[in-house]
């Protein structure tokens, strides 16, 4: 992993909005147009309005231009290796392939490294849909 797609990670945690559970995460995207976009969780009042850091980061790719996930990193400030939650491995596979790596980090870097497959073994797929 990149020291860039590293430091963007954290960058973002950095500007998590996460006033109500205090677990300020960071996401960062390289994509397949070369260009790093990153997002972090931003919570609500209404405890199940707000959002994790993973779908922030895919939204700035998808209006960025980029349509594809090469590598991600996931950071959280209060945790060595924070896994992301399975709504998350869902929103990812969209736009990864069974290789694709995805970095969970700490504040000095790498803590694992996670293929999909690895995060999310027998998902949903069917050509039917598309
Ligand atoms: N969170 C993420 O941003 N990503 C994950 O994969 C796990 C959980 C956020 C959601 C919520 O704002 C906070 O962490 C505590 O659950």
């Amino acid at each position: 992993m990149s020291q860039t797609l590293f430091e963007a990670a954290r960058t973002a945690m950095e500007k998590a909005y996460a006033p109500y559970s205090k677990f300020p995460v960071g996401a960062a995207i390289l994509a397949d147009d070369g260009k790093v976009y990153a997002g972090a969780n931003i919570e609500n009042l209404s405890f199940p309005q707000g959002w994790c850091a993973e779908p922030t980061a895919i939204g700035a790719m998808i209006m960025g231009g980029g349509r594809k996930i090469v590598e991600m990193a996931v950071i959280a400030e209060k945790l060595a290796l924070c896994p992301p939650c399975g709504g998350c491995r869902q929103k990812i596979a969209e736009f990864a392939d069974a290789q694709t790596r995805v970095f969970l980090c700490d504040d000095q870097g790498v803590q694992k490294t996670m293929t999909m497959e690895e995060l999310l073994p027998f998902s949903f797929k069917t050509e039917i849909l598309g």
